[in-house]
């Protein structure tokens, strides 16, 4: 399957669902709180996702039994939402995605729950301005693996890290997962060019440790095999046809972000 060029008027519908998909993760920022079940969240989500006039693309998925994803310190992505209490100072990673009119946004956040260990903060801020100098990396006209290339300088100059290598971001479209696969690490220059109407999640997931991980018993959650904590982030974001970058899934189209670095977003989808 080749990767799916989207159109102008395919994008505004995209937006809808990125943008549903943003108000949610937000909500359950706002939301989130020691002595609350992971179900809890998974219950705001959906309602969520109802009121905007949205469906969502994880229930179901694979058999996948809940809307978002839950992953608690050592678990970093595919936890599955149930009774589990989050208490003071957990590192919890949502991932959240929905459809709108057959259009899928997916995105996630890390967070610390009250006071937390410094060095887990650390760990998510990396992870998330990973994230921010990935999109600013996939430009218009640069080729897939100068995303990649661009997290992973970043990651190693911050400290030691390990980076998930099983796991990575991904074309997004009419489907949740299209190609290509974006890897999180490797040489710059390399791949497909990256062209307008071209629709990416970037998601860095990084441990405080190890990059090996496994998958638990009830066939989701990925924990690290040595225990330590870690920490997931994810946007979907677009190149539209004027060439510039739009972040879907991002309240602000990823104005500001993407600002920091020089990088001027698309009027086209505000
Ligand atoms: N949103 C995840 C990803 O980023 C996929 C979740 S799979 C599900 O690719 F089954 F949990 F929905
Ligand atoms: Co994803």
């Amino acid at each position: 399957m080749a990767i799916q060029i989207k159109n102008l008027d395919q994008l505004k519908v995209m937006r809808r669902a990125g943008l549903l998909v943003g108000q949610t993760l937000q909500l359950l920022r706002e939301n989130i709180k020691a002595g609350m079940t992971t179900d809890a969240l998974d219950a705001i989500a959906a309602a969520n996702i109802k009121r905007g006039g949205g469906t969502s693309n994880f229930l179901g998925y694979h058999g996948y039994p809940k809307t978002i994803c839950v992953s608690i310190n050592e678990e970093i992505v595919h936890g599955i939402p149930g009774p589990r209490i989050i208490n003071e100072g957990d590192v919890v990673s949502i991932d959240c995605g929905a459809i709108i009119d057959g259009w899928h946004g997916d995105a996630a956040f890390s967070i610390g729950i009250g006071a937390v260990d410094p060095q887990d903060q650390k760990l998510m801020d990396v992870c998330e301005e990973s994230m921010w100098v990935g999109i600013a990396a996939g430009k218009n006209g640069g080729k897939l693996s100068d995303i990649g290339n661009a997290i992973e300088k970043y990651i190693n100059s911050q400290g030691s890290y390990g980076i998930l290598q099983e796991y990575g971001g991904h074309g997004i479209g009419t489907e949740m997962h299209q190609e290509p696969h974006v890897l999180n690490f490797g040489k710059a220059g390399n791949g497909p060019e990256i062209i307008p109407g071209m629709a990416l999640a970037i998601e860095p997931m990084i441990t405080r440790g190890t990059h090996k991980t496994k998958v638990l018993a009830d066939e989701w959650t990925v924990v690290s095999t040595d225990k330590s904590r870690g920490a997931h982030f994810e946007n979907s974001y677009v190149i539209c046809p004027d060439g510039k970058p739009f972040v879907l899934t991002s309240i602000d189209g990823g104005k500001a972000e993407l600002a920091r670095f020089g990088v001027e977003i698309s009027d086209l989808l505000q």
